[in-house]
């Protein structure tokens, strides 16, 4: 068994090759993807919560998403990946209906700020909050808690549409008979005829029903950022401390979400010079949406700031930056910024 190594161990993120051994059905829409990482080592160390990036060549085209890993770094060494995919979903499709055991996959990983860091011998009482297939990330902190320490008290709320749609609904039945402080809630919001468990959209009223002390939990969230807000808003209306909620969004994040009205005037222009490329952009946008508006590809695997995969290098004018973790302090050191991340305060002049 790998040991759960403390934030300071955890290098990264580095580039393997991972090869697929199993896909298993989760529900109609989504599947878990099984993964050996091939490197002499293993997988990588990781702490739960963190994520991977997957660079895919699919019909001429170069694809990189990120996945949460849903395994626990303690398990038995393999990397799950439960992933859903819509029907336009260009990456998704693939993973799920081409996607074959003995294939392999190239990755980057371990990714991501969202991490369940504990001590053993006090886990604070957690509330483990999902819609969605935002229960992969919380599936890897309570198989981990479920092998470290079962005794933790944790609360696990999940959203779904049907019943059909409940993911790990299995595995939690088999998990609270070994860990007698686990409490499970399931709210459908379209449940079919002879469902009696809760019903409707998340509230505080259906969370306060079910996890009546909610403000005193840490909480870790993960699904749209709608739910997660209206999940963050019932624990903040409980008098709960902003630093116990931590939230892991799964689409593109905007790190500079507007703080006053001005901060959205599309007049103020800087000048961006890409290599042989010249875009401009608007006071409140980053330098990856600028570009993409304007047709110039910068590569892009997680648009959140974690991946690195949109590392650009300074060569002159000014950039704020707000990332998570995708770049080291040394490369930060060295010039280089991620597009996802910054915005100009000035022309700039960047390559790759
Ligand atoms: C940190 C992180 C962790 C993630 N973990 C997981 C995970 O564990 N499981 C998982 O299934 N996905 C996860 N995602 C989302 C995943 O990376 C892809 O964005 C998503 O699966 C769609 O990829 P695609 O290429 O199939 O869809 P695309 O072809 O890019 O888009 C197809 C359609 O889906 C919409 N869409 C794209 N992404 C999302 C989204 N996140 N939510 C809702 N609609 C979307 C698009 O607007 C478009 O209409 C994670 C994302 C991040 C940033
Ligand atoms: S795209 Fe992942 S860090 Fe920018």
């Amino acid at each position: 068994m790998q040991g759960i190594a403390p934030a300071s161990f955890v290098e990264g993120p580095a580039d393997r090759t991972l090869e697929c051994v199993e896909i298993r059905i989760e529900t109609r829409t989504v599947k878990t993807i099984v993964l050996r990482d091939l490197d002499a080592s293993g997988a990588m160390p990781f702490i739960p919560g963190q994520s991977m990036m997957l660079t895919l060549d699919i019909a001429g085209e170069r694809l990189q998403r990120t996945f949460s890993i849903a395994s626990s770094p303690l398990g038995s060494g393999m990397l799950e990946l439960t992933i859903k995919a819509p029907d336009d979903g260009r990456a998704t499709r693939w993973l799920h209906d081409t996607l074959r055991p003995g294939m392999t996959l190239d990755a980057r990983y371990p990714l991501g700020q969202f991490r369940l860091e504990f001590d053993a011998q006090r886990v604070k009482p957690l509330a483990l909050v999902s819609a969605g297939s935002g229960a992969s990330p919380l599936m890897s902190m309570l198989r981990t808690l479920a092998l470290r320490c079962p005794h933790a008290d944790v609360a696990w709320f999940h959203a779904a549409r049907g019943t059909e749609d409940i993911l790990f609904a299995r595995e939690l039945a088999i998990l609270q008979s070994s860990m007698p402080n686990l409490q499970v809630s399931v709210a459908l919001s379209a449940p079919a005829a002879g469902w009696f468990g809760l019903r409707g959209r998340v509230s505080r009223r259906l969370i306060s029903a079910v996890v009546p002390d909610f403000n005193l939990r840490e909480v870790y969230c993960c699904g749209p950022a709608s739910f997660m807000d209206e999940v963050r808003r019932i624990h903040a209306a409980d008098g709960a401390r902003h630093a116990g909620f931590h939230v892991e969004h799964f689409a593109p994040v905007d790190p500079f979400p507007s703080e006053a009205p001005d901060a959205m005037d599309n007049s103020v222009t800087h000048h961006i010079k890409l290599g042989d490329k010249t875009f401009r952009t608007h006071a409140n946008e980053t330098i990856l949406m600028a570009a993409s508006r304007q047709n110039v590809v910068i590569p892009c695997g997680c648009a959140s700031g974690m991946c690195g995969t949109c590392k650009l290098r300074r060569v002159s004018g000014v950039i704020e930056m707000r990332h998570q973790g995708g770049l080291s302090g040394a490369e930060e050191a060295q010039g280089f910024v991620l597009a996802c991340s910054s915005r100009a305060m000035s022309d700039v002049t960047l390559e790759f």
